[in-house]
């Protein structure tokens, strides 16, 4: 008898950052969703060996708790994991809502693979003892309790968006309006490069603050009044893998990603190379230019590499106008996502200062100069203070 019919697709890349949050992530998703039957499989592919494990001889799920698995997780691994998840998922909603299925009571079993998989059981598991027992029981009943309060709370939701659905069907409730819309304003002809041919010159703890950094630039630009054209370019080795695995880069819409340097994309003479060295001065941002902007982190390793770099391509360089409006405690480097929620900020409303005292830290800051007399500008800034406008400053995502 066919009750219901379920279907659900999973991302592996979903999986993947979930198993990989922190330690002993892995132990805990594998612990929670699989059925004792498909221990034998997952032990087998993460290469744990338990027949070494003097205290637990065997291979079953007290072991797995016992010992939090650590490293890479491969790819077969996540795998094994994303389609049992989304068989379960898919089972769960083919009975919903006469049977509320925990994932645990569910296993995915090969045709043909039955025979093996008793076998493989049986030989595994010894003989535990009564205290072993005692901590295993207890913990597969906290798991039980758990899998069926989410169970309930998940059909509880369910049904109300049901009946809410119901209620906008029968006039009782009015239709809401529709959602905000995501994207942001207007698209400029401005692009703005992310030059991540720097990959080699950083850490492995630099690779990650500067795919956050490169995360922050796509988020703040898909909502910006005035958008730019953003891509990156020289991409590849560890930068790349960190933010497809982990920031999930592959599906970011309206960013373009490029092996290639800039040279081979644009001409020359469109192209500027933002960097602190310059000794020209940014007046405005103009339309048919191309600003780059050095994607790396160096805790101010490699000073002046960006602008050594542009002299070489013979590229225009400029740096933002920090001086024209603010004195600074300390060398006018900022992140490259704090550079283009300036420029985004500027383009917005066309004022560098308002712009810079927005996204510039304020333990930078020592005193506002009068040099260009504005609204803002009368007020001296100490170190830590407000803006004028009482505005918060925008803490960076990382530090440069
Ligand atoms: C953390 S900095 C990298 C510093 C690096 N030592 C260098 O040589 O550029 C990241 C990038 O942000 C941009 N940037 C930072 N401060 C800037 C400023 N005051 N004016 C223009 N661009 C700036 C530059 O493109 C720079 O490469």
């Amino acid at each position: 008898m066919i009750v219901g019919i379920g279907i659900d697709l999973c991302r592996f890349s979903r999986i993947r950052a979930l198993i990989s949050r922190k330690p002993g992530q892995l132990t805990r998703f594998a612990t929670r969703i699989l059925h004792q039957s498909e221990w034998a499989e997952f032990q087998r592919l993460t290469g744990e060996n338990h027949d070494a494990d003097h205290t637990h001889g065997h291979s079953n799920q007290s072991t797995v708790i016992s010992r939090p698995l650590t490293g890479e997780v491969s790819d077969a691994v996540v795998r094994y994991l994303s389609t049992r998840w989304a068989a379960k998922e898919a089972a769960y909603k083919a009975l919903f809502p006469h049977r509320l299925l925990t994932w645990k009571e569910v296993a995915v079993v090969k045709r043909g693979n039955e025979a093996k998989n008793d076998a493989v059981e049986k030989s595994s598991s010894g003989p535990l003892s009564k205290n072993a027992q005692k901590r295993l029981l207890k913990a597969q009943q906290r798991e039980a309790r758990q899998e069926e309060r989410k169970a309930f709370f998940r059909a509880h939701r369910k049904a109300r968006k049901v009946r809410r659905r119901e209620l906008i069907a029968s006039g009782t409730v009015p239709t809401p309006p529709p959602r905000k819309q995501k994207f942001g304003g207007v698209q400029t002809d401005i692009t703005v490069v992310l030059d991540m041919a720097f990959d080699h010159l950083m850490t492995d703890k630099e690779i990650i603050s500067i795919a956050s950094q490169v995360t922050r630039c796509y988020s703040v630009n898909r909502v910006a009044e005035k958008m730019v054209s953003l891509m990156a370019t020289g991409f590849g080795g560890r930068a790349k893998e960190r933010l497809e695995r982990a920031n999930d880069a592959k599906d970011w819409k309206g960013f373009a990603f490029e092996e290639k340097s800039y040279l081979d994309l644009f001409p020359k003479d469109r192209l500027v190379y933002l960097t602190a060295d310059s000794d020209n001065v940014l007046e405005t941002l103009e339309d048919d230019k191309i600003y780059i902007l050095g994607a790396f982190v160096d805790r101010n390793r490699y000073k002046g590499l960006t602008y050594q770099k542009a002299q070489e391509q013979g590229i225009a360089t400029a740096q933002l106008p920090i001086g024209k409006y603010l004195k600074l405690t300390t060398r006018k480097v900022l992140t490259v996502n704090q550079v283009l929620e300036i420029m985004l900020l500027y383009l917005e409303t066309g004022d560098w200062e308002k712009a810079m005292l927005q996204f510039i830290p304020h333990r930078k800051l020592l005193t506002a100069q009068p040099a260009q007399p504005s609204a803002s500008t009368d007020a001296t800034l100490t170190e830590n203070s407000e803006t004028p406008s009482g505005e918060k400053c925008a803490s960076p995502v990382n530090n440069s």
